[in-house]
Formats: structure tokens, sequence, C-alpha cells
């Protein structure tokens, strides 16, 4: 072997560990909840698609999702992260002109069955977007909007606003200024209160659409930490266009590209023996 043989092998080793460290501690340190083989999965399609009019969204998406762990999508631009990510809770039905096909089911009910109350559908789906979007009120009455219309009573709403604070790893910066306009935060602590106030409805699972491509390297080091103690209560899924987060606070990660999904296994398999050449170039970043 030549010397710059040895030099990128190497290189390529410490790329591929670049990824890893924090995620491979986890999965040692905590490798109970990594093993989803005996979990029944809480999200579930089956050749799903999605189209905004005849333009393909996502093609034939058939994957499981794990209760209790956090789910990473990645691919290129326009790949249809985001359109899976928001046919899990409905969202993309606001846009005219869309239509699904094929099976979405959340905790065994198919979202797409014409029964379905969407507003109780998005109280047990939350969903957090690329960029803070705190309603222009207080603090607290970002967090107390959704369980004032799911009927939660008055005097429950105190101790709910600390405990999605708190759970949002807020609560002792802000305590004292719950009464101040949310647009009075910071970036990354408006994204903590997004979160809070999505934690507040009591949902089950949590879509998090490039939470953090807004946020400075800090405030996104928070919101890692904050999706990594989460998933011990809630189910995330998370899109990003940053590969290290994904290696960082994923269990398992669906690499999709041109509308289908490529290829999904758990994180440190997708980044250090991914089974298909596509993903691989990806993740190596030899395109994307
Ligand atoms: N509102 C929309 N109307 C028409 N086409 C859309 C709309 N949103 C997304 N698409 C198309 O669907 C495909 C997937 O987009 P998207 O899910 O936003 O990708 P990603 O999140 O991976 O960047 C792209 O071809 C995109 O142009
Ligand atoms: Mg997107």
């Amino acid at each position: 072997m030549t010397a710059s043989a040895v030099d990128e092998s190497s290189m390529k080793e410490r790329s591929k560990q670049d990824f890893k460290p924090r995620r491979i501690e986890r999965i040692t340190a905590n490798a109970k909840s990594f093993d989803h083989s005996d979990a029944v999965p809480i999200i579930e399609s089956h050749n799903f698609s999605f189209y905004y009019g005849t333009k393909i969204g996502v093609k034939n998406i058939t994957m499981a999702i794990y209760p209790r762990s956090v789910t990473a999508i990645i691919g290129p631009s326009g790949c249809g992260k985001s359109t899976y990510l928001r046919s899990i809770n409905r969202m993309n039905d606001l846009i005219p002109g869309t239509h699904a096909n094929g099976e979405l089911k959340v905790g065994g009910i198919n979202v797409y069955d014409k029964q379905i109350n969407l507003v109780n559908l998005r109280q047990q789906v939350g969903m957090v977007f690329q960029k803070p979007n705190p309603f222009a009120k207080s603090i607290y009455d970002n967090i107390t909007y959704g369980p004032k219309l799911q009927g939660t009573a008055r005097s429950e709403l105190a101790a709910l606003v600390e405990k999605c604070l708190r759970d949002a790893a807020l609560w002792d910066e802000i305590k004292d200024d719950l009464h101040k306009s949310a647009l009075a935060l910071s970036g990354g602590q408006q994204q903590r209160l997004c979160i809070a106030r999505a934690l507040a409805t009591k949902p089950k699972v949590i879509l998090m659409d490039e939470p953090c491509s807004a946020l400075d390297p800090v405030a996104t080091g928070r919101i890692e930490d904050l999706i990594l103690q989460l998933s011990k209560n809630y189910t995330i899924v998370i899109v990003t266009h940053n590969m290290q987060q994904a290696a960082r606070v994923s269990d398992r990660t669906a690499f999709f590209c041109m509308g289908k999904l490529i290829e999904y296994d758990n994180t440190d398999k997708i980044f250090t023996n991914p089974a298909s050449p596509q993903t691989e170039a990806y993740v190596t970043g030899r395109f994307g």
C-alpha cells in the first residue's frame, strides 16, 4: 500500500468516526432502547405515496417507526423528506390538489381514513418547524393555547406550563418572564418554546423538520441534547440535512432519494456500513 493510499483510507476511517462518537456511546450505553425487535411500531407506512397534482412528492414508502426512539430522515434537497414527515399528521392536506395513496398508520389507525379527526391527530402528532414560529403572545399563552382548546382546567395550567418548560430544558432560563412576549426570546429559546408548546397537548409523536437549521451551534447542541432526552418518552421523527446531526441523535436513519426510500436501518449501520451504494455515496459526501 502506498503512503497516499494509507492516508486516504485513514482519512475515510476518520471521516466515518466523525459521524458517530456520541451516537455510538449512546448505543452501547442504552442498548435496550435501540433494540426494537419486539417493539410494536407506532408509525407504519405501506406503499405510501403522496402527490402534488401530478407531481410525485414521495412514492411507495414502506417503513416502520418505533416508539420512544429517534428516527432521522436524510437525503438531498427535494427528495421528499418534508413531504413524508408532513404526511404523518396530514399537514400536506392544506395544499390544494394534493392526494395520497397507500397506507400510513399512526397507533394502528390509517390517518388517511375519511373519519379521522384532524385536530386529534395533530394533538397526538405534534410538529416543530425549521424556523421557530412562536405565536405573538406571552410565553405562558403559547404553551396554554393547545391545552385550553383541549379543555384543560384553568387550575391545571400553571403546573402544565412549568412541566412543559422543564421538559423542554427552558424553565430555568425564563421562569421569571412567563408573561413576557415569546418573540423577545433568542432563536434557540424560541425553538425550545415551540417544542414545549408541542409537548403541552401530550403528543405521542413529535415531527421536526430541520429544527436546527436556523440556529447557531450552541443552540443546536441544546436542541440535540433535548431530542435525546425527549426520546425516552416520545417518538421523534427528525428531518435533517446535517448528517452529523442524524448520526448524533437518531437510533434509525432513513435515506430518501428522488421521492423513494433507498435504505432504512440502524443509524450506525447507515453511516458505517450502508447496504446501498447510493447511501454510501450520500453519507460520504460524494453527492447531495
Ligand atoms: N407545495 C408543493 N407543491 C408542489 N410540489 C411540491 C410542493 N412541496 C414539495 N413539492 C415537490 O415535492 C418533492 C419533494 O419535496 P420536499 O418533500 O419538500 O423535499 P425535501 O424536504 O426533501 O427537500 C419536490 O420535487 C418538490 O418540488
Ligand atoms: Mg424539506
